[in-house]
């Protein structure tokens, strides 16, 4: 819980210039500093600094925001993560906020696993490298592997003493609590004494996204198939395996820098992989995918190759999991290892620059590789090859992206010697069932016949309908201008101009005619920068720039950017305007005038609607009235004549 005013000081201290001159090479370019974008390859500079308005934009690939987003965006941290990494860097003090007991128990409980993960982890490596035992089992077994140093180090391997109770002895002769070594499930309570969960074993510590130890596998010496091959942490406060990828925080670089990352199945691979100098790498753990940890790999990059060990049948086996990572946008690529090897034997066996050759020469496209496979077995039966049509059609139905979706048709077409069009009807037909539940609009979307083959439709002016041009007008002076003081006549009537804020003005005019924003985004802005005009404290735009709702942080971003251009409809409605601060007070009276103007408009229209359904004459009198009551406002507003004139 970082309070807001230190909030506040982080944001106007972390000079944007500073923090993004930490990454990237800065030159002066006017008013601005440029240089090459961190975020995407280029080479030419298009990223932009603004040190005035303390912001960045790439003009390349569109990344844009403050110096919190930039760390967040170059780091990969959250919100609170970069505001804390922010602090470090100025020496601005965090005061956290008082916390409930039950939040600062929680907090405490978590911080207590934490610290004792990486005091297991400590002492599993200083055995691996320093005791006797550890050295003469537990190294020997990694070099007898052809595991190196540097591997054994970067992963931070280690190995639990054969003594059945040797860690949790020591632990708690250092001071570690019972409770937290039975809730990681470093040790195992039994009759009242603990026993250690990994002892014997080589230790795999597992990492967070962050770097933080939040659990281990441990594998026995040799194969004796009596024991389990591996035993992991159980489930616990901060370890949760669906959420949980093994090696990512190794490979979160590399999966940025190669825009891919590799599956492999376990703990070996993924070592084995760096080892060869591949590092885009993480392992599932033995299991298929989670939703969880698609989302977590989809932070870094949409696309994905599995790599198996050779043996078709459980490759097919897993088709419907690989389905669901398709279903979340991801692009899904399939490696298939010769019969025996799995990705850390074949790669103990090679040359790493026969890794890399065998991985670009075997990499197939998920949708294309199931396509193959299954046809191979089709054997030309002809209801063979219905079921298979459906099959793969399912899946390619299961693709978010319309574009790809039509792409997939042609090639998979081509591989099944089957006309296009006829693939494409049982996609529109799986397509429309599935939208029959969810909109209109949203079916209409999902086809991916060319438009010519749809049966046209009255096209509904969505532009002119809805209000999304006028509230972000809005929202653009709020951020921009909400501080400036304008000149007006409160009453048309009034002799005497008297100044208000801009922010006051906007606020109190649209609240007390009670008109409310339609798009969410925008509507929430509003209402939290209302809550701070009723404060007496007009919102800092920072605040919106660094938002912690991304979304409108991003909205802020690029309102600010745009420039503040003069309508040209002013122009040609001959309005004088001469100073600056003309200019402004005619742009939030206009824009005022259009956000009202527009919303009385399609109230009017849809109690016109409610009119043709309703039958009782009570109920028309009711709308008649209404109708009435906003035809008045509508006409008071437009009588000036400034209510139609920013309309687009
Ligand atoms: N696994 C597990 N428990 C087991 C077996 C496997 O948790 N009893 C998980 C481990 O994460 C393991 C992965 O599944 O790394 C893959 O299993 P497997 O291929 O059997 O192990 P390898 O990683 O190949 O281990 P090794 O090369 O040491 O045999
Ligand atoms: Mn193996």
């Amino acid at each position: 819980m970082i309070p807001h005013d230190t909030i506040d000081t982080i944001i106007q201290t972390a000079r944007i210039e500073e923090v993004v001159g930490d990454y990237v090479n800065l030159r002066r370019r006017g008013v601005n500093q440029i240089g090459l974008c961190p975020f995407h390859n280029e080479k030419t500079p298009s990223f932009t600094v603004s040190p005035a308005k303390g912001i960045y934009k790439c003009f390349g690939c569109g990344k844009a925001g403050n110096s919190v987003n930039f760390i967040m965006e170059h780091e990969h941290f959250s919100y609170p993560e970069a505001l804390r990494y922010l602090a470090r860097k100025y020496n601005i003090e965090i005061e956290e906020e008082e916390q409930t007991p039950e939040q600062l128990q929680e907090l405490n409980e978590k911080e207590s696993l934490y610290n004792l993960s990486l005091f297991a982890q400590q002492y599993f490596t200083k055995i691996l490298t320093e005791s006797e035992e550890g050295k003469a089992i537990g190294l020997t077994y990694f070099k007898e592997r052809g595991m190196r140093d540097d591997l054994v180090n970067r992963f931070q391997l280690g190995f639990s003493p054969v003594k059945w109770d040797a860690f949790s002895e020591h632990a708690i002769q250092q001071g570690y609590k019972k409770e937290f070594l039975v809730k990681t499930g470093l040790s195992i309570e039994k009759e009242n004494r603990l026993y250690d969960r990994f002892h014997g074993r080589v230790m795999f510590p597992i990492h967070s996204a962050s770097g933080r130890v939040i659990g281990f596998g441990g594998r026995i010496l040799g194969n004796d198939k009596s024991f389990a091959k591996y035993v992991n942490s159980p489930e616990s406060e901060i370890y949760n395996k669906s959420k949980t990828l093994y090696g990512i925080y190794f490979a979160k670089n590399a999966i940025i820098s190669k825009d891919s990352c590799l599956l492999v199945e376990g703990y070996t691979d993924v070592i084995s992989m760096h080892q060869a100098g591949i590092e885009n790498v993480v392992a599932s753990s033995g299991t298929s995918l989670t939703h969880d940890q698609v989302r977590m790999i989809q932070r870094y990059t949409s696309n994905i190759s599995i790599l198996y060990d050779g043996d078709p049948a459980g490759i097919k086996a897993s088709f419907r999991g690989i389905d669901m990572i398709v279903e979340q946008g991801m692009n899904v690529k399939i490696v298939l290892f010769p019969d025996g090897e799995d990705p850390d034997s074949f790669a103990r066996k090679h040359h790493p620059t026969e890794v890399e050759s065998f991985l670009a020469a075997n990499t197939v496209n998920f949708i294309l590789f199931k396509t193959r496979l299954l046809l191979a077995e089709t054997q030309n039966d002809p209801i063979r090859k219905a079921a298979l049509i459906k099959e793969i059609v399912n899946t390619i139905a299961l693709i978010p992206d319309g574009i790809s979706r039509s792409l997939y048709v042609k090639e998979c077409s081509s591989l099944m010697t089957i006309s296009e069009q006829v693939l494409m009807n049982e996609l529109n037909k799986i397509l429309r069932a599935k939208l029959k539940k969810s909109s209109p609009e949203a079916e209409r979307e999902a086809e991916v016949v060319p438009p010519e083959q749809i049966p046209s439709e009255p096209q509904i002016d969505t532009d002119l309908d809805s209000a999304e041009y006028q509230e972000r007008e809005i929202i653009r002076l709020l951020l921009l201008f909400g501080s400036e003081v304008i000149h007006i006549r409160l009453n048309p009537a009034d002799e005497e101009e008297v100044p208000v804020g801009i922010a006051d003005y906007v606020v109190n005019d649209i609240t007390n005619d009670e008109m409310i924003f339609e798009n969410p985004l925008y509507k929430s802005i509003f209402e939290e920068y209302t809550q701070g005009v009723e404060k007496d404290a007009i919102p800092d735009r920072a605040l919106f720039l660094a938002h912690s709702n991304p979304e409108i942080a991003s909205l802020a971003v690029n309102l600010v950017f745009n420039p503040y251009e003069l309508s040209e409809n002013w122009l040609k409605n001959n309005i004088m305007v001469t100073t600056e601060e003309t200019r402004l007070q005619m742009h939030v009276m206009l824009a005022l005038h259009a956000f009202k103007a527009r919303k009385l408009d399609r109230m009017m229209t849809e109690t016109r609607k409610k009119l043709m359904d309703v039958t009782s004459p009570e109920e028309q009198g009711a709308l008649m009235k209404s109708f009435h009551e906003l035809k008045k406002q509508s006409i008071l507003i437009n009588k000036d004549g400034l209510g139609r004139i920013i309309t687009r």
